[in-house]
């Protein structure tokens, strides 16, 4: 039986003789026919036991068998100075650079492109989507860290029995903490395991690698409070696989990353586009444009109410990336409306449209399964119109009709949260410059 423990083992560096190698490798057919033995016995005394006494597994015991081959063979070839000097010298400093279309010439601003550019993408200027480096230095300028945050009432709260949290404010922060910890997971996977790759402009990956940081930040801010509240981290992180509103929000966004995260997958077809699409509309729209605003709004207004306030301010700077990483996408995505027109097709429009009327009913049974009764001057029908109005925001920002005609804002208060011209803590639980001292005027 392999274990990962015998590679870890087989990986450590030793100065040790290895009687047991050189025993594992009589014991192996497959390894007393090769040629190697010869070499093994001679430097054998570079190499480790690979393996627990003689059953020694053939793959193991060849692997250490030319391990120590090359080891021998490296011995032969002159010092590690003389062999990096050689290596530098067969450098071949165009390689690569044949797949740009461009070669490593000098790239102008009409060269650029968000997808399929074969362009030099190592090369940042000159700008063509400024928006994308403004997006960037603004969100390096509401850099911030979830240690900041006093947690000190909170945890009294939570951790008090008297009654300062109802049964149905703490179902809220749980489902929120467990929701939320594994959505940003999912969001930064889906960013560098899907997305990265065919987004093929370097301003917009310089953001793309600053929103990837930001969501490592929300993922680490939901496991501070997980920690300070002394909260079950098992039963938090596993909600998403096992609380049916909260699983079927997390299954449907993880499609849209499987069907890019094919190493093969490439774009530069109408349908290989179109995927493209779909995913930045399922993570941008949906996942952080409306499965956040239940759960977001549900503890803002604890916060507003004085309760759990360092939960709050951790869930008010979350969202205050997170509508900016909303506003991102947005714009890339009518980019690319702009630059292959041939994509947006009447039946992809429709197909768009049913996508965020899909993201809407799944947040809407999210919010009936969190509010099983009114809670904190909220109720799921409220939340229902104000996830229309979500709806309507987005399709608009697509160019899409409106779905809800008519719907009104119930959580005005929402919008000024979001608004990133404040730099004020909305809770004030402490007086604080929300931008980093290098962004303000001096
Ligand atoms: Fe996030
Ligand atoms: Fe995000």
């Amino acid at each position: 039986m392999i274990s990962w423990d015998d590679f870890n083992e087989d990986e450590k560096p030793t100065a040790k003789a290895s009687p047991a190698s050189a025993g594992a490798a009589q014991a192996a057919p497959v390894a007393a026919a090769a040629p190697a033995p010869a070499v093994v016995s001679a430097a054998a005394p570079a190499a480790e036991p690979p393996v627990r006494g003689l059953e020694a597994p053939a793959a193991i015991v060849d692997a250490a068998i030319q391990r120590v081959n090359s080891e021998a063979r490296v011995a032969e070839e002159g010092s590690a100075h003389e062999r990096a000097a050689a290596a530098l010298a067969q450098l071949d400093a165009a390689a690569g650079l044949e797949e740009l279309e461009m070669g490593a010439g000098r790239i102008q601003v009409d060269d650029k492109r968000m997808i399929n550019c074969r362009a030099d993408l190592n090369q940042l200027v000159p700008f063509k989507y400024d928006w994308a480096w403004q997006k960037y230095l603004d969100g390096c300028a509401n850099h911030w860290m979830p240690q900041e945050v006093n947690m000190s009432k909170d945890v009294s709260m939570w951790k008090s029995g008297d009654g300062q949290l109802t049964a149905d404010e703490r179902l809220i922060v749980m489902r929120s903490l467990g929701f939320f910890s594994t959505a940003d997971s999912l969001v930064a996977n889906n960013l560098v395991l899907a997305l990265y790759r065919h987004i093929t402009n370097p301003e917009c990956r310089q953001y793309l690698l600053r929103q990837a940081f930001e969501e490592a930040i929300h993922t680490h801010a939901y496991q501070y409070c997980i920690q300070s509240l002394g909260i079950d981290e098992g039963e938090v992180f596993n909600m998403y696989r096992e609380v049916p509103s909260v699983a079927r929000k997390a299954a449907w966004g993880l499609k849209y990353t499987q069907s890019l995260s094919d190493p093969t997958f490439k774009t530069g077809t109408p349908e290989a586009d179109q995927r493209l699409l779909r995913n930045l509309i399922a993570f941008y729209c949906v996942l952080e444009g409306t499965f956040f605003y239940c759960g977001f709004t549900q503890i803002l207004s604890m916060g507003r109410r004085n309760k759990m306030t360092g939960v709050a301010e951790q869930f008010q700077y979350i969202l205050r990336d997170e509508s900016m990483h909303v506003n991102f996408g947005i714009d890339v995505i009518n980019q690319i409306k702009i630059e292959n027109p041939h994509l947006w097709t009447k039946a992809f429009q429709l197909e768009a449209t049913q996508m965020i009327l899909e993201g809407t009913q799944l947040e809407v049974e999210y919010a009936r399964d969190t509010m099983p009764r009114g809670v904190l001057g909220m109720n799921a029908a409220m939340m229902e119109e104000y996830l229309q109005f979500i709806a309507n925001r987005r399709l608009v920002q697509l160019g899409l009709p409106e779905q809800f005609p008519g719907v009104k804002n119930p959580f005005p208060w929402m919008s000024e949260i979001m608004d990133l011209r404040k730099e004020k803590n909305f809770f004030e639980t402490r007086v604080t410059e929300y931008q980093t001292g290098g962004a303000l005027a001096w």
